[in-house]
């Protein structure tokens, strides 16, 4: 069958790899994909931006397109499932309305909220002087969040209520996120260990994906500005079985069934981005709408399931008559950066060292590339994804930073301590 993707970044190359083995995959279309989709065996590009869904509805019915994978939220937020699937196609992902999850934090807040999932205190505002008011009755720091889409960047750390106050005036006076920011959340900052718990959903069930943990400030030792992820890896240690049973009870279940009582069925990957208190409490930091990026990279290096039959499982709503094999070791992928992301960073540099063979434990997945002529240059701030398995987590780091070694460019940065979490608790 034929298959399409949609997206450009290490994420949709990792999915597009891991179809593109499928025995069921006979040719994959991303679009519009990068440098990295347009290389692999059985996969092309195709030059539709990921928002132009009347086009992409077209191209599915003109191609015979079976199965649809949806990777960024932002057309999951404008509608695009409901658009396929108005047109008779398969298209896996949240409708529009479950996509408010992630594409709206006040909605995603009393959500959580009127479903009894746990989550940092909170409250939405639309006016400063009752935010700013807010802001004084709370312990600081305190964490200030845009509402709507910010890749990663709407959310602010208040050290002290000056900084808080000057955050509100830039977020709902100063238009500092557009539109995204006409709504704040402002919530009781939490401490702990974050990770990610990714699963996919058929509507009532949900069926766990492997555990992972990302890398979200730029620099070593978590210093720095927040990005979109600077490097994964699975599993995460922090993940136990207890607190797997009961992120799935009590944070993934309610969601399928909140969803649901709300008159619109989950189906597609949910994202719950936790923190794991020292006192053993679990709380929901936000909800995404779809696979991170790049924890996406290394779980599809572990994923020995078909992927294809995975997303029939869940567009069938028959998720609890399957499961998923694992690779038993650890996969870690390192981000590979233009120098300056998430601020400004060149492109259009040569990257050199990208045609050396790999084994099939390692491999580099592309995200912010694109061909030109016979080269490949930099395109954007998340350059490429160095992944690589190995038995445990010290021998999947070490092969993923050899890979890191044999591919630079000018002004290339990652971050050298990626899975050194994970590497002292395997040892204690
Ligand atoms: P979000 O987009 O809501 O996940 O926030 C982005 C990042 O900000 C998270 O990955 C955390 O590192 C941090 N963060 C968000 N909310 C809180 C919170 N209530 N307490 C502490 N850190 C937070
Ligand atoms: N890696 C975080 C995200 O995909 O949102």
């Amino acid at each position: 069958m034929k298959i399409l993707v949609i997206g450009n970044g290490g994420r949709e190359h990792a999915l597009a790899w891991k179809l593109a083995q499928s025995k069921h995959a006979t040719h994959i279309y991303v679009a519009p994909g990068n440098a990295g989709t347009e290389r692999e065996d059985k996969v092309s590009n195709i030059d539709i931006a990921v928002t132009d869904i009347p086009h992409l509805v077209n191209f599915a019915k003109d191609n015979d397109i079976e199965l649809t994978i949806v990777g960024p939220e932002l057309p999951l937020s404008l509608g695009i499932v409901d658009e396929f699937e108005a047109n008779g196609l398969n298209c896996l992902g949240p409708k529009k309305q479950c996509a408010q999850l992630e594409s709206s934090k006040a909605f995603s807040k009393d959500f959580m909220t009127k479903y009894n999932i746990p989550t940092a205190c909170y409250q939405n505002f639309t006016e400063v002087d009752k935010a700013k008011a807010y802001v004084k009755q709370m312990s600081l720091p305190v964490v200030i969040k845009a509402s709507g889409l910010a890749a990663g960047k709407g959310v602010v750390i208040a050290q002290n209520i000056q900084e808080a106050e000057s955050t509100i005036e830039d977020m709902l006076e100063g238009n500092r996120f557009g539109a995204a920011g006409c709504e704040i959340v402002i919530e009781e900052f939490l401490t702990g260990e974050e990770a990610s718990f990714i699963v996919l959903c058929d509507g009532t069930h949900a069926l766990a994906m492997a555990s992972s943990q990302d890398h979200k400030a730029r620099d070593d030792g978590d210093k720095g500005p927040n990005t979109g992820g600077m490097g994964a890896y699975s599993p995460a240690p922090i993940i136990t079985d207890e607190v797997h049973q009961k992120v799935m009870q009590h944070i993934i279940q309610p969601v399928l069934d909140g969803m649901k009582s709300q008159g619109e069925a989950y189906k597609g990957f949910l994202y719950a981005g936790l923190m794991i208190m020292p006192n053993g409490e679990i709380k929901t930091l936000e909800f995404n709408c779809r696979l991170g990026d790049p924890e996406t990279q290394p779980i599809m290096m572990r994923l020995e399931s078909d992927l294809v039959e995975l997303a029939f499982a869940a567009l069938n709503e028959e998720l609890d008559e399957y499961d998923t094999n694992w690779h038993p070791g650890t996969a870690l992928g390192v981000v590979m950066a233009a120098g300056g992301y998430p601020n400004s960073y060149t492109t259009g540099d040569l990257i050199i060292g990208l045609d050396q063979t790999h084994d099939s434990n390692s491999k580099v997945f592309h995200a912010g590339t694109k061909r030109n002529g016979v080269s490949i240059v930099t395109n954007g701030g998340r350059v490429l994804c160095a992944t690589a398995l190995g038995v445990d987590i010290e021998e999947a780091h070490a092969y993923a930073y050899k890979l890191v070694d044999s591919v630079t460019w000018q002004n290339e940065y990652h971050r050298k301590d990626i899975g050194k979490k994970a590497f002292n608790k395997v040892k204690l």
